[in-house]
């Protein structure tokens, strides 16, 4: 395939569910531009509504008004967060500062995924859950009065780190925070030294003070680097030609798979670097290249987390063994990501293997072909469709539809690779 496109991804999603939330928590009316559309970013929008905001429909091209309220009110029903971990998590922090009892549930995805890791925090600043199985949604939340925190995570995860630090902002007390590997993305950090609140990070500890003010924003979410990341590895793959995604978010937080690509033998070029409201924006320049094996590191997981099962199928196609070290936290996503991209690499004819906390890629000139199963995992269903572009490649999707949680549009834009200009 010979690539020939000028693209804009959708606005990133980790960003829009961040604005919305911070939007609905200040009083007055905020405005939204380049905001996430997708089933996730609803599943915010929607729960935000429930809790007293009045968020307008989140549709393309449409900028989003929210008008806030200091406190949230009692909802009437269980909060629903769709397959989002990212809403959970966050708004479990922000509701243990409330005085009233919420319920947050979600998909039978959500419901498996780990929740423990974020209430036995916040149990320590004083808010109460009841959970009806031993872990997991659905979880009722008492909130009240919390007091200041400090605390070392057991994972380096962003929706973690940021459901504390909301709770510091909605409880009006000092968090701090220590992650034990690398830096997970830092945007909840980002957006409230914006708004003028100290969020001092020394490399180690993470330390937030509610000395700041919420006020409404007007802003623009960027493209998002993770799902450029499926069109960039498209273009990769390809035999000729350029890709140019405008306006993509290159926080170096979320730009992991970058700096692993350029090992590989593919090396991106950024061009056109801007700010956007605190985060750093880019075009993404691509062209093909022939993959080389990497290792990859456990410090690096964090800052490249969603990008694995796109570098996963990468390195199928490269020459020699890529490693990835200490990728537990694939297990707890939206799938078991882990022993998912074993099995469909495996079910494609690629050689995978997935042992304890590693999985390793051994690459070839292969012709892929096969059914994938995806269990609904959006990032699973976009790896693999990438792998589909490469020339006889038969690869059959189960759920091709469930891109919509973080891409909708995806397999459009996919085909509009080899002619498409959006720019
Ligand atoms: C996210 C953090 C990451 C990531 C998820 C979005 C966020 O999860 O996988 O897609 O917006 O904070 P963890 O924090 O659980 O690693």
């Amino acid at each position: 395939m010979r690539v020939d496109a000028d693209l804009r991804v959708p606005g990133d999603k980790s960003i829009t569910h961040r604005m919305l939330i911070l939007a609905a928590m200040a009083r007055g009316r905020s405005r939204i531009t380049g905001a996430l559309t997708s089933f996730d970013a609803r599943s915010t929008a929607r729960v935000l509504r429930q809790l007293g905001a009045d968020v307008s429909p989140l549709a393309e091209g449409r900028e989003i008004l929210v008008r806030g309220r200091t406190r949230f009110r009692r909802p009437g029903g269980a909060l629903h967060c769709g397959n989002s971990g990212t809403s959970a998590r966050l708004l479990l922090g922000a509701l243990s500062a409330h005085p009233f009892a919420s319920t947050i549930t979600g998909d039978p995805s959500l419901r498996k995924r780990p929740m423990r890791r974020v209430t036995d925090p916040l149990e320590q600043m004083g808010a109460r859950f009841t959970f009806r199985k031993l872990d997991g949604l659905p979880v009722t939340v008492h909130g009240g009065r919390l007091s200041p925190l400090r605390y070392e995570l057991p994972v380096s995860s962003a929706q973690l780190k940021s459901a504390l630090i909301l709770a510091g902002l909605a409880g009006d007390v000092p968090v701090e925070v220590r992650e034990p590997g690398g830096r997970s993305r830092d945007h909840t950090e980002r957006m409230l030294r914006a708004f003028g609140y100290r969020v001092e990070d020394d490399g180690d500890w993470i330390r937030f003070a509610p000395t700041g003010r919420l006020a409404p924003v007007t802003n623009r979410v960027p493209g998002d680097p993770s799902s450029a990341a499926f069109l960039v590895g498209a273009a990769v793959l390809s035999e000729a030609g350029q890709l140019r995604l405008r306006e993509v978010g290159v926080n170096p937080t979320r730009t992991g798979f970058l700096r692993v690509l350029a090992r590989m033998g593919a090396a991106v070029n950024i061009e056109e670097m801007h700010d956007v409201g605190g985060e750093p924006v880019g075009d993404l320049v691509v062209s093909p290249a022939e993959l080389v094996a990497t290792d990859v590191a456990a410090g690096e997981i964090p800052g490249l987390i969603d990008e694995i099962p796109l570098l996963a199928v990468l390195a199928s196609r490269a020459t020699g063994t890529t490693v990835f070290r200490e990728v537990g936290e694939l297990r707890v996503k939206e799938s078991d990501r882990l022993s998912l991209l074993a099995r469909n690499l495996r079910a494609v004819g690629a050689d995978a293997e997935a042992e304890g906390n590693t999985l390793a890629v051994t690459g070839r000139d292969y012709r892929p072909g096969g059914p994938v199963v995806t269990a609904g995992d959006h990032r699973i269903a976009m790896a693999f469709a990438v792998l589909g572009t490469v020339p006889g490649a038969r690869v059959r999707l189960d759920d091709p539809a469930c891109v919509g949680i973080s891409f909708p549009g995806f397999h459009d834009m996919l085909a509009a690779l080899g002619g498409g200009r959006e720019g």
